[in-house]
């Protein structure tokens, strides 16, 4: 069985959870896009686990895989390897050599280039992402294989610093010595993960041909996408179900299942358009409720209501199978629940998302309201009793299915891995 599980909406959908919960059927976790831009929580037996570059697979199953598609931070990623060993996670890692590596320098640029920015800066986590992305493309990258020979680290960061000069010329790096000490830093942290490095695609093909079961992590989500999301507040990779291939180096028609990740009502963190935002008190109400402050930087994130155009969107553009909706605990905690079923102008349904404040303009969102199904028993969840659930839960649950035509799979119900119901084990193919 081959799955992909990915963010539908603006990121922190929960893809960690429910990617350690469906884990335990899978023995290969591979993550393909993004650095530690991303924050993943897991948690199990009320224990808080935090993944950022490894996958949230990685408690259970027997091998993670890094793919070429990321952007790796080697001094967090050696921290998160040691995180991992003391959670007594066992899984092997195995990191492509391909991948490229972020370094202080790419870490001070993004703050510089949100500052240049200034109206337009979209509120990055600050981690180096966009500008390592810059020199890959601009091959002027520092791959992980790169990590194993000084002089070559060395040439390229002074090419990095010479294309990058005019943001770097004030700062610590336009000292010759300060460069020396990151290419000391980067070889120190390269020998240390030389027993890691390989071409993960060769390596993910021998597991595929072996035979075992293999789940793809997404990082970010389809709103976030370089390409799809609401440029240029997004990231710099791409987060679609198709990035596997470039990502990863595996064949997307090999893939058997396609779970999309959403959030039963929606947060986004940092800048740019969000049709369904709330604003004022019932925003404030809900970010305390839920405890919305984002994984990776700490910062309040803005929340609004469950956007069903964005959805339809994004199912399609993913080709998604099945739904796992989280966070339907929080939601059933609020008085009334709206959820948004069209973007109309002048009258007229849409059939596209907006992708520019400008589009945005003149744009009528339309409501329907549901009255709240409050707490739930966690019997009916352990024994997937979906029938059993509060009625005004499964109404709610009908509307989304009906207007996506595509199934809710996955119901999460609690942050503990243990609060998942899985609606009809027959549709997670032969895994259950
Ligand atoms: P990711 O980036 O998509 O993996 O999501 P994050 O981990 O950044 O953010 C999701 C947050 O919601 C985390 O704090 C999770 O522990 C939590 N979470 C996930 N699913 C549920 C759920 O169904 N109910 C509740 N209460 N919390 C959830
Ligand atoms: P996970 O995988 C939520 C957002 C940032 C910013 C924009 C660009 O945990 O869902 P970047 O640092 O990537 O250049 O920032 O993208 N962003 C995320 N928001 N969850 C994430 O990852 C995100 N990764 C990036 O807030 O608006
Ligand atoms: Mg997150």
């Amino acid at each position: 069985m081959i799955t992909v599980v990915l963010g539908l909406q603006f990121g922190d959908e929960g893809k960690g959870k429910i990617t350690d919960f469906l884990t335990s059927h899978y023995q290969v976790a591979v993550r393909f896009s993004g650095g530690n831009n991303a924050g993943h929580t897991v948690v199990v037996d009320g224990k808080k686990y935090k993944f950022r570059l490894i996958s949230s697979g990685s408690l259970q199953s027997e091998t993670v895989i890094l793919g070429n598609g990321m952007v790796i931070e080697p001094f967090a990623l050696l921290e998160e390897i040691d995180t991992l060993r003391e959670s007594k996670g066992k899984a092997k890692i195995r990191i492509s050599k391909m991948a490229h590596v972020v370094t202080p320098m790419h870490k001070f640029l993004d703050v510089k280039e949100e500052e240049v920015r200034g109206k337009l800066s979209l509120g990055t986590t600050a981690q180096g992402i966009g500008p390592t992305y810059e020199d890959k493309y601009a091959r002027t990258g520092i791959r992980m294989a790169d990590l194993l020979d000084p002089e070559i680290i060395r040439q390229k960061i002074e090419t990095i610093y010479m294309m990058k000069q005019s943001l770097l010329a004030d700062s610590e790096f336009a000292d010759s010595k300060r460069r020396e000490q990151i290419v000391r830093d980067l070889f120190e942290a390269g020998k240390k993960l030389e027993p890691y490095l390989e071409y993960t695609e060769v390596t993910l093909r021998r597991l595929y041909d072996s035979g075992k079961s293999i789940i793809f992590e997404g990082a970010q989500a389809t709103m976030l996408d370089i390409d799809f999301g609401m440029y240029p507040f997004v990231t710099s990779s791409n987060a679609v179900a198709g990035a596997i291939s470039t990502g990863a180096g595996f064949p997307f028609r090999k893939v058997d299942y396609v779970l999309g990740v959403a959030k039963a009502y929606m947060s986004k963190v940092g800048a740019g358009p969000f049709p369904t935002e709330m604003l004022g008190k019932e925003a404030d109400d809900l970010r305390e409720l839920a405890g919305e402050y984002g994984t990776a930087t700490g910062r309040p994130r803005r929340v609004g209501w469950l956007d069903l155009p964005m959805l339809k969107y994004t199912t399609a553009l993913n080709d998604v199978d099945g739904i796992a909706l989280t966070r339907l605990d929080t939601l059933g905690d609020l008085d009334r629940i709206k959820v948004c079923t069209s973007y109309r102008r002048d009258g007229k349904e849409l059939d596209y998302i907006p992708r520019s404040f400008k589009d945005m303009e003149g744009l009528d969102l339309v409501y329907t309201e549901f009255d709240s199904w409050g707490k739930i028993d966690h019997e009916i969840i352990k024994q997937d009793k979906y029938q059993a659930l509060p009625q005004n839960l499964r109404n709610y649950i009908s509307l989304i299915e009906k207007e996506l035509g595509i199934p809710v799979d996955v119901l999460s119900l609690g942050e503990g891995r243990e609060n998942t119901l899985i609606r009809d084990k027959s549709r997670l193919k032969d895994q259950y």
